[in-house]
């Protein structure tokens, strides 16, 4: 730059710019996709479902029941058991997933793929987080359903997690890009894979440096949390999920990769609600419950990021489009109010409470008009 007009310039326009994100109340986009979701079933289906329903347009629905959805027929089941709740918001899809297992049968899951019926397949290493005994040992025994999912382009959903018991908890992501994740691209390049729920620096470098069939999920809440949240000044259950939020400068890595606008990364709250009674217990249960408010959660985030305009692209834009989904076409209103907005403390199912997430900070953005 030089002499001293253009500085000036550069200096008007800038402060324009920062007037106009200061001033910012409304934000329309498109409708939200949540690329990872649990429901669960019964009386804790009925008392969730609507949370996402009421601003998401499509969710990418996890099998870990008990049992686990392992075939196209107990997908089509649990869909309409999903559905049997929705006929107050019949805009949203429930788009289902298969669990991936030692004996999953590799021409069942490409006929429910191309049937529509399912959209991804989740493999959940052994014994990495909530009801996930059925899942890999052996990654030998799943390589014929991976060939053949790479054969139709359907992705696969990784907990990225080793569940080796050497090794630390906090390390459990990093160790698995190295022993499972990169391997398993090695073996299988042409299929695509999200490595689900990023916690690390290391996952978010791994997955931009990867190429175009890879991509992450980020959550509402890892955005917020660190794992002084959990452990500092008291174990505070209710920030409790896995993987495990980990240092302060791996949230800034997430919170980066978030707001940067690069496609490989797009939103999976992995929402998950359990009872309090369940996570405020001597082994409490591991999950955070943010549909309710997750969508003023990322627009505060984005809003401090100034980058409210690449909310949109997170949201709503870079996931349907790794997944091969048309975009979609209708669009919420996210306006900024004046006072803080409030979310009731917990949602109440037959069995009682599910708390919801507390992001720890004031929140003004909310969702208008919503179904
Ligand atoms: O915190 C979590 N809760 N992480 C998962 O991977 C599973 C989820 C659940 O199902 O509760
Ligand atoms: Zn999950």
């Amino acid at each position: 730059m030089q002499g001293g007009a253009p500085e000036t310039r550069d200096t008007d326009l800038m402060e324009q710019i920062m007037t106009a994100a200061d001033t910012i109340t409304s934000l329309t986009i498109r409708r939200p996709d949540d690329l990872h979701l649990h429901l669960r079933d019964g009386a804790m289906l009925a008392a969730v479902v609507a949370d996402t329903a009421r601003h998401f347009g499509r969710a990418i629905v996890m099998p870990n029941l008990v049992p686990p959805v392992v075939t196209a027929a107990d997908a089509c089941a649990y869909r309409d058991r999903i559905l049997d709740h929705l006929s107050d918001h019949k805009h949203f899809q429930p788009l289902m997933t298969l669990y991936l297992t030692e004996t999953t049968d590799a021409s069942d899951v490409v006929a429910a793929a191309e049937a529509g019926i399912i959209h991804a397949v989740k493999l959940y290493p052994a014994g990495a987080t909530t009801n996930s005994a059925s899942g890999v040992r052996d990654f030998d025994k799943v390589r014929s359903v991976l060939e053949a999912m790479a054969a139709i382009g359907l992705p696969l959903c990784v907990h990225g997690e080793v569940t080796d018991p050497s090794v630390d908890i906090f390390d459990r992501e990093a160790v698995f890009i190295d022993r499972v994740l990169t391997p398993l691209r090695a073996a299988v390049p042409g299929l695509k894979v999200i490595l689900e729920h990023v916690t690390t620096a290391d996952g978010v470098d791994f997955v931009r440096d990867a190429g175009g069939n890879m991509a992450a999920t980020i959550t509402t809440h890892h955005l917020f949390i660190n794992r002084n949240h959990i452990l500092a000044g008291g174990i505070r259950p209710h920030y409790y999920c896995l993987p495990v939020a980990k240092r302060e400068r791996h949230r800034l890595a997430l919170v980066a990769a978030a707001t940067s606008g690069a496609p490989q990364f797009f939103l999976g709250t992995d929402s998950a609600p359990h009872l309090d009674t369940d996570k405020q217990s001597a082994c409490g249960c591991a999950g955070i419950y943010t549909a309710p408010n997750t969508l003023s959660c990322l627009a505060h985030v984005f809003e401090a990021e100034s980058a409210l305009h690449l909310l949109e692209g997170f949201t709503s834009v870079h996931g349907a489009a790794f997944y091969g989904l048309p975009p979609a076409q209708d669009r919420i209103t996210l306006v900024k109010r004046d006072a803080p907005v409030t979310f009731p403390a917990s949602r109440t199912t037959a069995h009682g409470e599910v708390t919801i997430f507390d992001c720890g900070e004031e929140l003004y953005w909310e969702v208008e008009a919503s179904l």
